[in-house]
């Protein structure tokens, strides 16, 4: 359903330095696509439904590796964990895999300004302390003061105490300097981009997000939006009895938090009882629609500023959330509901027409405001993508030139490519397809992985480190499957050996949406692809 005639746009341009579009990069972390746009009908996200309203949405985007860090590295190298050789937190790839480029760096190359907010960069050894810096941003990074108290005893218990729990509904007159780290992000971005209004220079601003990731410290009045008797558990609650025990992830970090340990719930598979899911749900949920108010103000300051007629917004996710879907909290599987992310595009008079003068494209909506109008996606493309192509993609609507296809092995090539250009969903009719190496269009297949240091779930499966990797979960998801096979992996030599197989997925799409009925024992000696080649 596309609301404006995108052939008409005009072609892409090389810019020169008045014309660049600018580029706001909004990543939030943990999000999956429990979102309106997404067709989700309980969660208000009237926000982020409004940029997809003027954006082209993508409906089967996926993470490289549903964990913060190597999906990270992954996006913004634009190259897979399998050549920034991170799996866990603990290397910096600039040292430890090659020194690639970052998208950032590409655009700060090209004579952007480029500014990060936030969690853009996983902080810490993966990014060198630094995020990065210098080689990424123009400017020393900037975090939020309030950041320091997020897994620190701020959230009032029944007892009246303050403990480091899971749930975390704050009154912000309560919290340490009264705010919390994304309100504090906004209001830095905001502040950058009014100076931003008047340079002569192009910009890239990464603004990350950290909600709604673990703690669920939000602003409690929006638990309102989501009262317990209207939340419903996960429709697959249970661990499937096809599931094979590699696969799963005993979810360690949401049993540290003090509520949850209170529970006693059992290791590995639990389950937590009935009634602290629903509380799970729900703070999951409200946690998302505080996220949207923090996105609604962003894009209704680049309205107010006139900057949105000059900048494409690109909007996603580092991976998805299990909310007790296969009896599974957090991330750390090869699961749709750990590796699809949401991913949209605005990209002024392309997705959207141009806003005339005073005409505002991004109102702020207030989600306790009920009956807001709810818009369509701009523009769906249903075609399965990946986050690693973020890179050529946006550095293609921006006009620079698109980085070349890497060689394989590429650890040797600083600025390479190993997602695809997107750009022909943008109704580029002029851009040459993705060939494979025969010559033929890319079947369309998103590449996902994830360590396991055993064959049964233990304290480390969900974070394995690299030493401690003896498996590696190849998975690859086609519009109408996903295949998983769980291989021998050395991590001295970063080999994975396909003939040591340790458990197999196999889930269709059709038949088996939220991927319960494991079929791999059945389609042995099928016709399945069983190689592993992006
Ligand atoms: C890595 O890349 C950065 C940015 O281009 C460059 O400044 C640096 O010298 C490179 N380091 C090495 C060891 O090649
Ligand atoms: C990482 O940071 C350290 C400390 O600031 C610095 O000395 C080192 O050069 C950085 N590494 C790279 C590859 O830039
Ligand atoms: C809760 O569910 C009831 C019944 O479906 C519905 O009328 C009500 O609007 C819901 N409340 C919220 C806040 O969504
Ligand atoms: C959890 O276990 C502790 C220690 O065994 C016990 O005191 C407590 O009552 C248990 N709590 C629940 C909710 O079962
Ligand atoms: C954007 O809109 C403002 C206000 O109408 C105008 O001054 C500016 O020239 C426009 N910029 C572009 C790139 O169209």
């Amino acid at each position: 359903v596309s609301t404006v005639d995108l052939t008409k746009a005009r072609p892409p341009s090389t810019p020169s330095q008045t014309d660049a579009l600018n580029v706001l990069f909004i990543v939030v972390d943990d999000l999956r696509t429990t979102l309106g746009c997404y067709e989700d009908k309980l969660v208000r996200s009237p926000n982020i439904d409004q940029l997809a309203s003027r954006s082209l949405l993508f409906q089967n985007a996926f993470a490289q590796q549903a964990v913060c860090a190597p999906s990270r590295v992954s996006f913004l190298t634009g190259r897979r964990p399998d050549t920034t050789r991170l799996y866990d937190f603990n290397s910096y790839w600039r040292v430890h895999a090659g020194n690639f480029s970052t998208i950032p760096q590409y655009f700060k190359e090209n004579g952007y300004v480029t500014m990060s907010v936030g969690k853009v960069f996983h902080p810490g050894i993966s990014s060198n302390h630094s995020d990065d810096s210098p080689y990424s941003w123009s400017i020393p990074p900037y975090h939020p003061s309030s950041e320091k108290y997020e897994n620190t005893k701020t959230c009032r218990g029944q007892d009246g105490e303050l403990h480091a729990n899971l749930l975390c509904p704050v009154d912000l007159v309560d919290v340490p300097e009264g705010t919390l780290p994304d309100k504090q992000s906004t209001e830095q971005a905001i502040h950058l981009l009014e100076k931003m209004k008047t340079s002569a220079r192009p910009f890239f601003l990464a603004v990350g997000y950290h909600k709604p990731h673990i703690p669920f410290r939000y602003p409690k009045e929006f638990q309102k939006l989501y009262p317990l008797e209207n939340i419903t558990l996960a429709p697959d609650p249970h661990v499937s009895a096809g599931l094979p025990p590699v696969a799963y992830n005993p979810w360690m970090d949401i049993r540290q938090r003090e509520d949850v340990q209170a529970l006693n719930v059992s290791v590995p598979y639990g389950p937590i009882p009935a009634d602290f899911q629903r509380k799970i749900r729900q703070s999951y949920f409200a946690s998302v629609s505080y996220l949207d108010t923090q996105v609604g103000h962003l894009l209704s300051a680049l309205d107010d500023l006139q900057l949105a007629n000059s900048t494409i917004v690109a909007f996603t996710s580092d991976h998805g959330w299990s909310l007790g879907e296969h009896g599974e909290w957090a991330k750390y599987s090869n699961f749709d509901v750990a590796t699809r992310v949401p991913l949209m595009f605005y990209v002024p008079g392309r997705t959207a027409l141009l806003p005339k003068a005073g005409e505002k494209l991004f109102p702020y909506i207030d989600p306790f405001d009920s009956i807001s109008e709810f818009k369509e996606p701009g523009g769906q493309a249903v075609e399965i993508v990946e986050l690693v192509s973020l890179f050529p993609t946006l550095a293609g609507l921006a006009g620079l030139q698109v980085p070349p296809c890497c060689p394989v092995p590429s650890f040797h090539v600083e600025l390479c490519r190993e997602g695809q250009n997107l750009l022909k969903h943008f109704q580029f009719h002029d851009l040459e397809e993705d060939l494979d190496l025969h010559g033929n269009p890319r079947e369309s297949i998103a590449y996902s992985q994830y360590p396991r240091p055993a064959d049964s779930p233990q304290w480390n499966s969900d974070k394995p480190s690299l030493k401690d990797i003896k498996i590696m979960g190849y998975s690859i998801r086609t519009i109408d499957y996903r295949y998983t096979v769980w291989v021998g992996f050395n991590p001295e030599e970063f080999l994975a050996n396909f003939s040591d197989i340790h458990a197999g997925e196999l889930y269709f799409v059709d038949s088996d949406p939220l991927q319960d009925h494991n079929v791999y024992n059945d389609s042995q000696g099928g016709e399945l692809p069983l190689s592993w080649m992006p």
